[in-house]
């Protein structure tokens, strides 16, 4: 018996593979690209991920095809608030919008002045979520907003492709700003509130409940059997903490992706918009979240990366695997705005406090020391949301750097527990959901945390130091504001 994930990310579809076991049995990545047409836009084409998975799951039936033959569920997960439109025959009417792009800033601004967002989702109506993207395609391009007759989420896009279901699930609505979110319902005040009906909406599931099942043609293209379940799924943090194990109350995960999350699990909706704080539904049932969402964590690297003509992970490993008190040049991450804690569309980044002495090195460590301030603000921003922690496990790509986890350890005053080898992100969660939908398995059980291979504990030497170029750090933002 075998169940994959199917993870629709920012810069690729992963595709991974498990056993009954929850052995990791194949993997397979598909790159995709963000077309960025203008500062602060982030688009990609919905084709595009379909050609991702397809590939995905081209490479995987030739590496795996007798395991494939055993599939009996699929979980998706993917990046989450993107606007994907489409027209009555199910086409896409424009690229979708996606999570970090930031060009609604003023219709955000003004459904968040509406006070029934903030009291039925919980959350500030942040630029890149779904409701002000739509209101923003209803003033700059009318005719496409008059043929709308469906609006999904980027991974309910995939849904309907792979069985034919316009259907989402509580942890990727959550971030719409339709959904009522302590009440787990689409709310037809807010889709009111943008011209919309709960008829243009998917139907709701729980993210461990099914959703469909496999197209008869797409079963056999790949040599799978029918009647394969496609469980709800999940948005990719939600997903990433049912990989991780995040599944009880307390628990919780920092991932350091294209955006940079802490998420921790709450026993029931714990909002406090006022902070930033996202409080989202859980995948699973009956539980709910709150995370704290940088926009640019592992793409502020990339982006470096790109600027250096290297590798990111070659300019991290120049530094070795010590880190050194800060320097004195500091980095605000703020590559395409940012939410929380500023919730602040216009913000840029900046490197501050550069000498003739600053080169690759220099500037590289303020990087990876600026992001991890960032995380530090997330932590303040759940702590006034009623949250306290008292570790962190760390996934997403950026995980790979040991001196960025012990970076963020000393930051946080918090150990980082890094998994033992294995796969323990979005792709992993998406395959356990599916697992869990197909055999009515029970969730936590499923939802294990895994074997950690090593923690990283602040660092007493640095602690003061670090205090001291936080507190630095923080009087950066509001010095720029307004300048750039
Ligand atoms: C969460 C968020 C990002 C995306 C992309 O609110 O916008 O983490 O899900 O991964």
């Amino acid at each position: 018996m075998a169940y994959l994930g199917l993870d629709l990310g920012t810069s690729g579809v992963k595709a991974l593979l498990i056993g009954e076991d929850q052995d990791i049995l194949g993997s397979a990545h598909a790159p995709l690209t963000v077309s960025r047409p203008h500062s602060g836009w982030s688009e990609q084409n919905p084709a595009d991920w379909i050609s991702a998975t397809e590939a995905v799951l081209d490479a995987l039936r030739a590496e795996q095809g007798a395991a494939l033959s055993g599939l009996r569920g699929i979980g998706l997960s993917g990046h989450m608030h993107g606007a994907t439109v489409l027209d009555a025959q199910d086409r896409p009417l424009r690229p979708c919008v996606l999570w970090n792009d930031v060009r609604s800033h003023v219709e955000a601004a003004e459904l968040d002045a509406d006070p029934r967002f903030r009291a039925l989702t919980g959350n500030i109506v942040f630029p890149g979520f779904t409701a002000p993207k739509l209101l923003w395609i209803k003033r700059h391009e009318p005719e496409i907003f008059a043929k709308i007759r469906r609006v999904l989420l980027p991974k309910d896009y995939l849904r309907l492709w792979l069985t034919g279901e316009a259907v989402s699930e509580m942890s990727d609505a959550s971030g719409t700003s339709w959904l009522d979110v302590g009440g787990r319902r689409w709310s037809p005040e807010l889709l009111a509130a943008a011209d919309l009906g709960e008829d243009q909406m998917p139907r709701l599931v729980e993210g461990s409940e099914v959703s469909g099942r496999l197209r008869p043609d797409l079963a056999a293209r790949w040599g799978l059997p029918s009647g394969v379940v496609v469980a709800g799924g999940a948005g990719d943090n939600a997903a990433s903490a049912c990989g991780v194990g995040a599944a009880r109350p307390g628990a919780a995960f920092a991932s350091l992706g294209t955006s940079g999350v802490l998420f921790a699990s709450t026993a029931g909706f714990a909002p406090n918009p006022a902070s930033a704080v996202h409080a989202f539904c859980h995948a699973l049932p009956g539980i709910w979240h709150q995370m704290g969402v940088i926009l640019s964590a592992a793409d502020a690297l990339n982006w470096f990366g790109r600027v250096m003509g290297r590798e990111g992970a070659d300019l991290v490993a120049a530094l070795g695997e010590t880190p050194r008190a800060p320097s004195g040049v500091a980095f605000l991450p703020y590559l395409s705005g940012e939410r929380t804690p500023h919730n602040d569309a216009a913000a840029r980044g900046a490197f501050v406090g550069l000498g003739h002495e600053a080169g690759a090195e220099a500037l590289t460590q303020a990087l990876l020391e600026g992001v991890a301030f960032a995380f530090r603000d997330n932590l303040a921003a759940l702590e006034a949301a009623g949250t306290r922690l008292e570790r962190v496990t760390a996934v997403g790509g950026g995980s790979r750097a040991r001196l960025w986890l012990k970076i963020l350890a000393t930051a946080l005053n918090l150990p980082v527990d890094l998994p033992a080898d294995g796969d323990f992100g979005a792709a992993f969660g998406a395959a356990r959901l599916g697992l869990i939908a197909a055999e009515g398995a029970d969730p936590l059980a499923v939802c294990a945390p895994p074997a950690i291979r090593e923690s990283f504990e602040p660092d007493p030497a640095l602690r003061g130091a670090y205090d001291e170029a936080y507190a630095r750090w923080r009087r950066i933002y509001p010095a720029l504001k307004g300048v750039l």
